[in-house]
């Protein structure tokens, strides 16, 4: 396994690969068994796989949610080594930013909805991140966790708005034993907020209308930012504490 810690070095890394086929996985890091399901999937129908850890600074519109994400930087190692990761790409800000954020890729409609409307500007900065990433690591497939289904759209709709050499692919959420959509941010999470997470995967996931499922969500003591059926899935996101989550089921 080889860290990248430039575009320059990485390009450099991947020329002794020419040819072959390359699934990648971009991250911010704090890697769980959800982003381990990707590196899995990467692996199994690449030649090779490329990790990307990278906490994205463009697109956290809250200053403090930005220096309180999760680094656990031997522990994302010692995960990647263990899934046959060959590249982790792990740029400083400089290197990728060249430019400081003045080139931006902007998606002007289903980005401005749900996450968009409560996270201004969010959506710029993982779509612009994203087309860098893609421009460097040039894989054959990427992997996205439908964990971030809007996200995952966007990026899908993205591809092929600028028909971009690469195949999207979905993977399913993984979830603790007691439904909580795993996430980095969980951590953050204090015991009795634990204890009550569950919850929005269990109110969200019952046969009701998506009002009735914010009623009870809001009942259960969540600030809730949406709760709406959207493209034939339910998409939710909620405060807890200073914790925000999402989540999103099949309906
Ligand atoms: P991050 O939150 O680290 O997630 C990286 C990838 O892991 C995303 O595709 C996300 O959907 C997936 N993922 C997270 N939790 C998951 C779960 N419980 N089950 C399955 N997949 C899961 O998403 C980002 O980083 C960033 O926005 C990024 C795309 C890297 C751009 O900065």
């Amino acid at each position: 396994m080889i860290i990248a810690r430039t575009p320059a070095e990485y390009i450099e890394l991947r020329k002794s690969h020419a040819g072959k086929s390359l699934g990648f996985a971009p991250t911010m890091g704090a890697l769980h068994a959800g982003h381990e399901s990707l590196l899995q999937k990467a692996r199994m129908e690449n030649e090779i796989s490329v990790l990307s850890i990278f906490v994205n600074p463009t697109q956290f519109n809250d200053k403090k949610d930005f220096e309180k994400y999760p680094q656990t930087w031997d522990a994302d190692l010692a995960l990647a080594e263990k899934n046959g990761v060959d590249i982790i790409f792990a740029p400083t800000f400089e290197s990728i930013y060249p430019d400081q954020y003045t080139y931006k890729i902007i998606e002007s409609d289903f980005s401005k909805l749900l996450c968009g409307k409560d996270r201004p500007g969010h959506f710029d900065g993982v779509l612009t991140i994203v087309m860098k990433l893609f421009q460097i690591v040039q894989p054959t497939r990427a992997y996205f966790g439908e964990k971030d289904f809007q996200q995952l759209t966007l990026i899908q709709n993205m591809v092929k708005a600028f028909f971009l050499p690469v195949t999207i692919v979905p993977c399913p959420t993984l979830r603790e034993s007691d439904g909580l959509a795993m996430s980095s941010r969980n951590v953050r999470l204090s015991n009795e907020e634990r204890k009550k997470a569950p919850e929005i995967y269990r109110i969200i996931n019952q046969k009701i209308s998506a009002t009735e499922a914010h009623h009870q969500l809001t009942q259960a003591g969540f600030g809730v930012d949406y709760c709406v059926d959207l493209l034939g899935r339910r998409f939710v996101a909620v405060r807890l504490g200073e914790v925000r989550l999402i989540d999103n089921v099949q309906i």
